[in-house]
């Protein structure tokens, strides 16, 4: 058989064996009509956005330099959980949590919806960094694409092109990461703007160290550097080498006598981490820099102390609610430009609007391409929305956020979405409870993945939909992380919940730039200076605790969220009690024995 030849194919800058055969086999299962190494320059960025511009699938806005709005297809708004599969050879290792099919049966019938999907397409080979650059062994990818949507998408969120391609050695490894939006043209058909499968697949092969996904062009489900390779990928080798991979947030707090703290956050999607990476302190004296608002790669360096990296280079921002008062940082980040917007609604003077950003003009076109006016009766912008924009153009990036060292943590929080029962903020007696505070976090579902809004899940250190293998080995790794380090030396962890509402529904806690706050309680803590009550669920501040001052609230409102409520607890025990029973036989003992004593203190 002669090999196929496919234009661009012969044009590898590259002399890697092994990934130049990966490709040529990709190419040849998909038939694209041609194939091109991106190679991340402004030229790219240009070319690419021209494309989309002429396919429709972009509208420049006149308002932001260099910046562009999309609408998905209005199926294609979220990360598709019960499309997402971790492929593991055994099932016991993709656990309870995951869903999971034989490697060999996916692979098969994957391989099926691949043969001829990317026809009347480019075929795009994206070599990525997640994480520095000059990193000591810099984590490496290779995405192919057949959207250019996903290309330019990936010029923000990783580091791609040639300078990646440049850290491939002869045999480097990386992780292959293939994507086709599965919608192939044929002779003469006309495309739509956004282009996709109803079929789809986020497949996940964790011993290969291996990715495919299908259908989907949309967020997590295709720019694959983020949580296919970052979280899913990522916590496997990093149960397997002994660091973390963890969907966090990192922020710099500086206190007014000028010490530095780090502090990671881990909440579900859309329950405030990109809020809180970037937070404007409202008490003076204090300052917050960002370093990442998704996820964190945790190491233990040389002094025993445990270094947080973002792999990210971009913001995937929720776009509603957000505006100059609950985010400033992220409005001035987007403001210069160089961002793309999807699901949003476009103004008619060409910018952006979504809900959150004050008064809506009188006339907006909607997320799904329709007249919009505020009578309209529906939301202009998709819950899900997204703004996508550097970190390096935002304002208050710490200037370490690039360093590949990392920066010590000092803190952890936990944090989730709960209308009830969990306070403001509880510290953990230690370690081992800081585990069982993680592996219990519950949180109402939001827009950010397809299915019910609203509804109280557990997931697992705001990790269920990323964990690649099995969660009773995954609360494993967390406890042997704990006891491997120098307890002296472990980050403090604190369980938060901005979200709690009174009996009329409105939040107690004001949020935002009054949750620096908490985080300056929190640093109290860590040095022994704030005061806290001992609860059966751990440690939390009295109102008086708090530095409340100039706070714009009633107390009574700020004593509710931090009320230890006996009775909301004991309605809590069982709803661990199932999920631990769904954890099985893989559960730690040390946290059957922190829910135990949990019990014990609240009977
Ligand atoms: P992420 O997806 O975890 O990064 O969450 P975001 O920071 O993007 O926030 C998701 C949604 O929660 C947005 O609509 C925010 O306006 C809202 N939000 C974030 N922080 C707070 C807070 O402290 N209080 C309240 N009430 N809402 C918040
Ligand atoms: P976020 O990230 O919602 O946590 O910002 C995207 C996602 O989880 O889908
Ligand atoms: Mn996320
Ligand atoms: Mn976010």
């Amino acid at each position: 058989m002669t090999a196929v030849t496919i234009p661009g194919l012969d044009k590898a800058p590259t002399n890697h064996a092994g990934l130049l055969s990966w490709v040529r086999e990709v190419a040849e299962l998909t038939c694209p009509d041609e194939v091109v190494w991106a190679d991340g320059t402004d030229a790219e960025w240009t070319r690419l956005t021209g494309k989309l511009v002429d396919a429709g699938t972009f509208v420049p806005l006149k308002k932001k330099q260099n910046s562009f709005w999309a609408a998905s297809d209005p199926t294609d708004v979220a990360r598709v959980e019960e499309r997402t599969f971790i492929c593991s050879l055994d099932e016991a290792d993709s656990g309870p949590t995951n869903n999971w099919m034989d490697p060999a049966e996916m692979k098969a019938i994957m391989t099926g919806l691949y043969r001829g999907s990317m026809r009347g397409r480019t075929m795009y080979v994206i070599p990525f960094c997640m994480g520095p650059l000059d990193a000591d062994e810099p984590m490496l990818g290779v995405e192919i694409t057949d959207s250019e949507y996903v290309v330019v998408s990936m010029h923000i969120m990783t580091r791609m092109g040639d300078k990646a391609l440049a850290k491939f050695g002869e045999d480097a490894k990386y992780v292959k990461a293939l994507h086709s939006i599965g919608a192939p043209l044929e002779d003469g058909q006309a495309d739509v703007p956004w282009p996709c499968n109803d079929t789809k697949y986020i497949t996940q092969f964790p011993e290969e160290r291996m990715i495919w996904s299908f259908g989907s062009g949309y967020g997590g489900n295709a720019l694959l550097g983020k949580k296919c390779y970052s979280l899913r990928i990522a916590s496997v080798m990093a149960r397997d080498e002994g660091w973390l991979a963890e969907h966090m947030l990192i922020l710099k707090l500086t206190s007014p006598e000028a010490k530095v703290y780090y502090i990671a956050a881990a909440f579900p999607s859309a329950c405030g981490k990109t809020n809180l990476a970037m937070l404007e302190p409202t008490i003076p004296g204090w300052k917050v820099e960002t370093l990442g608002d998704d996820i964190a790669w945790m190491r233990f360096g040389e002094d025993g102390r445990l270094y947080a990296v973002n792999p990210e280079n971009g913001f995937f921002g929720v776009a509603p609610g957000t505006d100059y008062h609950t985010n400033p940082n992220a409005m001035r980040t987007i403001a210069k430009g160089n961002s793309l917007f999807t699901n949003v609604a476009l103004t008619d003077d060409g910018d952006v609007w979504w809900e959150g950003m004050g008064e809506p003009p009188a006339h907006l076109t909607s997320w799904k391409k329709q007249d919009w006016t505020p009578d309209s009766g529906e939301l202009s912008s998709h819950p899900n929305s997204r703004y996508c924009t550097p970190i390096d153009q935002c304002d208050i990036k710490a200037p370490e956020w690039d360093d590949p060292k990392g920066v010590p943590i000092s803190a952890i929080f936990f944090g989730g979405r709960r209308a009830t029962t969990i306070p403001l903020v509880t510290e953990s007696r230690d370690w081992q409870h800081g585990v069982f505070m993680g592996a219990t976090l519950s949180s109402e579902t939001t827009a950010a993945a397809t299915g019910k809004v609203g509804v109280v899940r557990r997931d697992p250190m705001a990790m269920l939909p990323f964990i690649g293998y099995n969660a009773g080995d995954y609360f494993k790794h967390w406890i042997e992380v704990g006891k491997n380090a120098d307890a002296t030396k472990l980050p403090k962890i604190f369980y938060v919940n901005w979200f709690r509402r009174g009996e009329d529904k409105r939040f107690l806690w004001p949020g935002f730039g009054e949750n620096s706050r908490v985080l300056k309680w929190a640093i109290e803590r860590i040095e022994g200076k704030a005061a806290a009550v001992e609860t059966p669920i751990g440690h939390v501040p009295t109102a008086e605790a708090l530095d409340l001052s100039g706070l714009d609230a009633a107390t009574a409102d700020i004593e509710t969220s931090l009320e230890v409520d006996v009775e909301e607890w004991k309605a809590e025990i069982p709803l661990i009690e199932e999920w631990f029973t769904k954890i099985g036989d893989k559960l730690p003992t040390s946290l059957r024995d922190e829910f135990e004593a949990l019990k014990q203190r609240l009977s």
